[in-house]
């Protein structure tokens, strides 16, 4: 069973460490690292996963970002991920504890849409991201499409078109 812990309490280089051994070393040169740039993860959504053992075997972050529709107007929005466990410890539903921990944590009285590069087939699959409404948007460098994803209450007030970057308020 996982132990959810806010990802503040946890050392900065172990989770650089353990995002290091979950993606390929030049993982900082991904789109998803230019979407957020210059943002700072979120405290309030952002969870580590502890093992039995108490040792870090996963973590997420959320970011803020904006899609920028072609009117200048700028939706904000929550950036998911990375999303990471350790390859020896996953199957074993640390990544869903998770996912689940941030999407618990967003406020339901403000439930900004969420948006994410994954696979649809985990993520659509355990909790409802879907790239449905993401066909017009845009990411300032090359992506899959297929795993451009959001999650919304509200899929109708979503932009059909628009630029993803950071949020800068
Ligand atoms: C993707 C990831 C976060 C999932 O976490 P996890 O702890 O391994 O997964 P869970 O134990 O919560 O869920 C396991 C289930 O998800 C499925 N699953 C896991 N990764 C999947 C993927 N990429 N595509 C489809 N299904 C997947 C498993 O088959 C399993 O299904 P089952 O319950 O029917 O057996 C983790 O494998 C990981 O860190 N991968 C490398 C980094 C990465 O690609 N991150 C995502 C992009 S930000």
């Amino acid at each position: 069973m996982a132990n959810i812990i806010p990802l503040a309490d946890v050392d900065g280089a172990l989770v650089e460490d353990l995002l290091d051994a979950a993606f390929e070393p030049e993982r900082r040169a991904r789109v998803a690292y230019k979407v957020r740039e210059g943002t700072e993860w979120l405290p309030a959504l952002s969870f580590a996963a502890l093992d039995e053992d108490d040792m870090l075997a996963g973590t997420i972050q959320c970011w803020p970002v904006a899609l920028t529709d072609p009117d200048k107007r700028r939706h904000p929005m929550i950036m998911v991920g990375p999303v990471a466990v350790l390859p020896a410890l996953q199957g074993e539903g640390y990544g869903k504890a998770l996912v689940l921990a941030s999407i618990a944590a967003i406020d339901p009285r403000a439930p900004l849409p969420q948006v994410m590069i994954g696979d649809p087939e985990y993520y659509e699959r355990f909790f409802g991201f879907t790239n449905a409404h993401t066909g017009g948007w845009r990411l300032p460098g090359p992506f899959d499409q297929r795993r451009l994803l959001c999650r919304s209450a509200n899929p109708a007030v979503l932009p059909a078109e628009g630029l993803l970057g950071p949020w800068r308020g």
